[in-house]
């Protein structure tokens, strides 16, 4: 571990709870969008301008990868605009410890397979949830023709050249369609991705894509058209979408404090799932065209909720408002729909006296009561946001360690939870 990450495992959040959250927040570009994109620039015969980046850990890691394989990357104009210059790659090889840090570096086994027919990638890390196979990765790649081997942890792939094909996903995962498309983009003829995962970064990373010279179409549905072409000019830019589960995590925040905030520079259909659910629990929800304003006055009423693929209730928004729920009146369930083992965080906010029980993919969710400060971990980076909506409703003080967790994905969180009106610094040791 490096010092300065050693620095920031020690540091802590310390929230003093029950303060409304009012005002307004700027929500910054979405994560899952970037570190597919950042990637995705490896594919460019030229430089590339990307906009709205968010300066959040995992951002700072794919840049250090990048430039570890020879590409020039810089940060310019308010340090969200992000400039890579890939010609100078030179390696097909991305076999080191920081890949193990993030989901998001699977995309360099696209990104450099797409590139010089080969890569060899160390196997991605990411938040634990229990298994995280990549099965669909590499049956999209091996449709293209690449030749695949695992060996110490390391994936190898090799294709004398890469041909497109019809792959029909087995589950819609987020990644394999990425990745698939990465892959793709400069393979011999078309590509077609049936039973795709529809996300907006899915739509955002094809859009990216296409201003560099692609051709993909259909993305936002679940067949994605990809005809293949012989360079990838680049030369232009993109601007990165705004960050649906960062806007979902703070319209929660507002929800569960009783505030009323409005959340500024989101795609307010992005967030549906959200919304529905949050008038259901009798939130006060105003619509703007790249705004929501959400005011919560009265009692809040139970829901049930399952995650699903976009554009169902996001998984990564489950964490936060299992303690939104825990306000509300009587009891609610949260069923998981994608991911295996994603209520490890539950057993913090039982150290708060939340009253949830979990069964598998189920959670049972008794409202009503107050939750205690107490001292609580992050377990990975939404359990860290739900963390810290937790604090914030909570009787006292709170005190939130592994705060490494929550850096990799929510830019200037603490700096604007008190801009809102929040009690939360960061201390060290
Ligand atoms: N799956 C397979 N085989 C595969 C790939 C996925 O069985 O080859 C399964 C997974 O086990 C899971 C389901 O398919 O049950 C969906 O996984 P998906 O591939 O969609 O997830 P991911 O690409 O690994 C991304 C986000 C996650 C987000 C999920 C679901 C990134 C970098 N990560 O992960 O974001 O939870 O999609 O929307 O985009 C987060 O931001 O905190 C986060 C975890």
């Amino acid at each position: 571990m490096k010092t300065e990450d050693w620095c920031i495992c020690v540091e802590r959040l310390i929230i003093k709870g029950q303060r409304r959250l009012k005002g307004e927040v700027t929500i910054s570009g979405a994560k899952n969008a970037a570190v597919a994109v950042i990637p995705a620039s490896i594919l460019l015969d030229s430089q590339c301008t990307i906009e709205n980046v968010p300066r959040i850990k995992d951002v700072d890691v794919l840049k250090n990868i990048l430039e570890v394989l020879g590409a020039k990357v810089r940060f310019e104009k308010n340090n969200t605009t992000m400039i890579i210059e890939p010609k100078g790659i030179n390696s097909y090889k991305a076999d080191f410890d920081e890949i193990g840090q993030l989901r998001g570096s699977s995309y360099l086994m696209g990104a450099l397979l797409g590139r010089f027919n080969r890569a060899e990638v160390t196997f991605p890390g990411g938040c634990d949830f229990g298994n995280r196979p990549i099965d669909q990765h590499i049956k999209g790649f091996e449709a293209l023709g690449a030749k695949i081997s695992i060996h110490h942890g390391t994936i190898k792939m090799t294709a004398s050249k890469l041909i497109g094909a019809p792959i029909y996903l087995d589950v819609v995962s987020v990644g394999a369609t990425i990745n698939i498309m990465l892959a793709a983009v400069k393979a011999e003829g078309q590509t077609v991705i049936e039973n795709a995962a529809k996300e907006p970064h899915v739509v955002d990373v094809a859009n990216f894509l296409n201003a560099m010279g692609a051709n993909v179409k259909g993305a936002g549905t679940d067949v994605i058209k990809i005809n293949g072409v012989t360079t990838l000019p680049g030369g232009t830019f993109h601007s990165i979408i705004p960050d649906q589960i960062e806007a979902g995590t703070f319209m929660i925040a507002a929800a569960a404090t009783k505030g009323d905030v409005l959340v500024k520079n989101i795609i307010p259909k992005h967030m549906e799932s959200l919304t529905a659910k949050l008038q259901e629990m009798n939130v006060k929800i105003e619509e703007f065209d790249d705004s929501i304003r959400v005011i919560a006055k009265d009692k809040l009423c139970k829901v049930n909720i399952k995650t699903l693929p976009y554009p169902g209730f996001p998984t990564d928004l489950q964490p936060p408002v299992a303690v939104l729920l825990c306000k509300a009146d009587g009891t609610s369930t949260i069923t998981e729909g994608i991911f295996d083992k994603r209520f490890q965080y539950v057993d913090e906010l039982k150290r708060m006296g939340a009253n949830i029980k979990v069964e598998g993919r189920i959670a049972v969710i008794e409202g009503g009561g107050k939750l205690s400060g107490a001292p609580i971990k992050a377990l990975d980076l939404r359990g860290g946001a739900a963390a810290v909506v937790a604090g914030l409703i909570a009787v006292g003080e709170t005190e939130i360690s592994n705060v490494i967790y929550i850096d990799r994905g929510y830019e200037n969180f603490e700096e604007k939870l008190r801009n809102l009106g929040a009690s939360i610094t960061r201390v060290n040791g």
